[in-house]
């Protein structure tokens, strides 16, 4: 099942699969998500989603049972 994920404040919209990991998604929509340990530790990939749920997108993937999600990325660079 496909996912329409948009990342903000691009606004750049792509297809995804649930399970997906995000930074491959990210990587699909030439979105580029800044990590560092990729094992969930340093905080560097964190995103928002659009509940205002914080997220590190090293270790989260396109969850199921939603048509469409948006994802924020901080333009904040001390993040
Ligand atoms: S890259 Fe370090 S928490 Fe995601």
């Amino acid at each position: 099942m496909s996912v329409r994920v948009r990342f903000l404040p691009d606004d750049i919209t792509v297809n995804a699969e649930v399970g997906e990991s995000l930074l491959d998604v990210a990587d699909k929509a030439g979105v580029f998500i800044p990590t560092g340990c990729l094992m969930g530790s340093c905080h560097a990939c964190t995103v928002e989603v659009e509940d205002g749920n914080i997220i590190r997108a090293c270790i989260s993937s396109i969850p199921a049972g939603r048509k469409e999600m948006t994802i924020n990325l901080f333009s904040d660079p001390t993040w």
